[in-house]
């Protein structure tokens, strides 16, 4: 018996608007069911470059990202097949070594900060979700975050936002919303949207006959 499609949700945004906080929170609404996330981070460009050109490199680029690989396994994963995901090391600016089994689920949610530029991507998306989130909001949250979780310095974040992270948002991140079915304001702590989105998924998820 062919198992019916999975459910795809494109989760996008830019740095740190909550793109995961909404990705969790939905997640969290499944328990029991049967769901995996996917982050598009996972699927920057291995390098050859050496360490002080890599941390150089522009990486909310489209060019930054392998997305054939990325657009192959989703695919994989919406043909029920399992995958061997790439992990990649933000301390390093590398992809590291190791890989993730990942097997196929009824939900799929893919998130990452570029996931609406490509249209194939976009093409294998039920539901298309864009994060808003302030500049200043964000731009706190990832001083914050990536001192404590991606070993930078405040002088390292100050010099790649204003270099490459807020021109690459307003040329090729922020002019994707208009591909999104829903905007988000204020991400994972939206309730009355993750309650429609919630609603919405369990709506395709019966006319699919995927029960939870
Ligand atoms: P993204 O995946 O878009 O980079 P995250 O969901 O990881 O964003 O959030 C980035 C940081 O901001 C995290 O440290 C998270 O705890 C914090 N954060 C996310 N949403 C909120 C919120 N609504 N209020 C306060 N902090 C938040
Ligand atoms: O989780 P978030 O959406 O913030 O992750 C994407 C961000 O990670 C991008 O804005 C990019 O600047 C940052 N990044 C980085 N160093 C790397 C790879 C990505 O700062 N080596």
């Amino acid at each position: 018996m062919t198992l019916p499609k999975p459910i795809v949700i494109g989760v996008t945004g830019g740095s740190a608007s909550g793109k995961t906080s909404v990705s969790r929170a939905i997640f969290d609404q499944f328990s029991g069911h049967s769901l995996l996330l996917l982050t598009q981070d996972a699927y920057y460009k291995k390098s050859d470059l050496p360490f002080e050109q890599r941390r150089l490199i522009n990486y909310d680029h489209p060019l930054a990202f392998d997305t054939p690989l990325l657009h192959r396994q989703l695919k994989q994963l919406i043909a029920r097949e399992a995958i061997d995901r790439p992990v990649y090391d933000y301390k390093n600016h590398n992809r590291s070594d190791e890989v993730v089994h990942m097997t196929p689920k009824d939900v799929i949610i893919v998130e990452g900060i570029l996931i609406l530029a490509d249209e194939e991507l976009r093409n294998l998306m039920d539901i298309k979700i864009y994060v808003d989130t302030d500049d200043d909001i964000r731009v706190i949250r990832r001083i914050k975050r990536d001192m404590v979780e991606r070993g930078r310095s405040l002088d390292d974040i100050i010099q790649q936002y204003l270099k490459t992270v807020k021109p690459s948002y307003h040329q090729f991140i922020e002019p994707t919303k208009r591909y999104a079915d829903i905007i988000v304001p204020e991400g994972g702590r939206n309730k009355v949207a993750i309650d429609l989105l919630t609603t919405k998924i369990r709506a395709i998820l019966a006319a699919r006959g995927l029960q939870e």
